[in-house]
């Protein structure tokens, strides 16, 4: 049975721009009872709100300011989005930056601000708070966490870790215990102020060149495209799936072939 998005709480990081925002917007158009933004760009969260508030009205969307690199910062708004709305169902793992050149906030941000959304939803607030018999979380990763992208190696790493702690949060037997499904959504490019910064973001001028002969290659999409397949994945998807949103598609699952098939026979 697909789960109902209809009357649920989300929290999404990052929420103040570009996919996060789209999805807030697609969840509330699907009858979201109420959603946090938990960003850390307060002029961006605050503008977000406003746009939310002018097509959904003044209840449905909070802006915490929130910096997802410190725990404890990311729990306040795991406990605003309680105070307010009571509930928490869907948690979208989406804040990321991309920048080589600031590698550590990289790995800080898209790495570590993973983890510790994971465990305060998965071990704490989803489980506590869920209004239904189900929750559910969507770790943004990217098509650079399934593929390498050259150009990014160290974006790639922080994706390829988005994907990897998806499947092993997402295992089944976690699922059993917690009844909380975890998910990983690959967008290919999408046109954000992410992408828009990328290119002076690499490591240097090395790897501006493969980017510029490459970037050609890959087929551009917008927002609203991985925000509806982000609907279809937190209605439908199994729990520890991973899938790629690209070039406007329809989202179609990445699956990770079982090392033994690669044994000597
Ligand atoms: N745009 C693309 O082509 C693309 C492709 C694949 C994956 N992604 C991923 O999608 C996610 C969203 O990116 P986007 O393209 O919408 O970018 P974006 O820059 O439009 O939005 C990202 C938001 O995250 C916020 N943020 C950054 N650091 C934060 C922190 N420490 N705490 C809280 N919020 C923080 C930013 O202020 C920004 O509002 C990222 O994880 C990104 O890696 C993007």
């Amino acid at each position: 049975m697909s789960f109902e998005i209809k009357g649920k709480v989300a929290l999404i990081s990052g929420g103040g721009s570009g996919i996060g925002l789209r999805c807030a917007k697609e969840l509330l158009r699907n009858g979201l009872k109420g959603v946090t933004l938990a960003e850390v760009n307060k002029d961006a969260g605050q503008k977000a709100v406003k746009e939310l508030q002018d097509e959904f009205g003044p209840n449905k969307v909070v802006f915490v300011q929130t910096d997802v690199t410190n725990m404890q910062n990311y729990e306040e708004a795991f406990k605003k989005t309680i105070e307010i709305f009571k509930n928490l169902d869907i948690l979208i793992n989406n804040a990321g930056i991309a920048n080589d050149h600031t590698f550590d906030r990289e790995i800080d941000v898209n790495v570590k601000g993973v983890v510790h959304g994971v465990l305060l939803g998965l071990e704490n607030y989803i489980p506590k708070y869920k209004s239904g018999p189900e929750g559910v979380i969507v770790n943004i990763s990217s098509v650079a966490g399934t593929t390498p992208f050259c150009m990014m190696p160290i974006y790639t790493g922080t994706k390829f870790a988005v994907l990897g702690m998806t499947k092993a949060f997402g295992d089944e037997a976690h699922h059993k215990r917690t009844k909380i499904r975890v998910l990983a959504l690959c967008p290919g490019v999408t046109q954000t102020p992410l992408m828009a910064g990328v290119y002076s973001s690499t490591l240097g001028p090395a790897y501006q060149k493969l980017f510029e002969e490459q970037v050609g290659d890959f087929p551009s999409q917008d927002t609203e495209s991985v925000a509806l397949a982000m609907i279809k994945i937190v209605k439908n998807a199994k729990t520890g799936t991973a899938w790629i949103a690209e070039g406007g598609q329809d989202p179609y699952e990445f699956v990770l072939p079982p090392r033994e098939s690669f044994a000597p026979k």
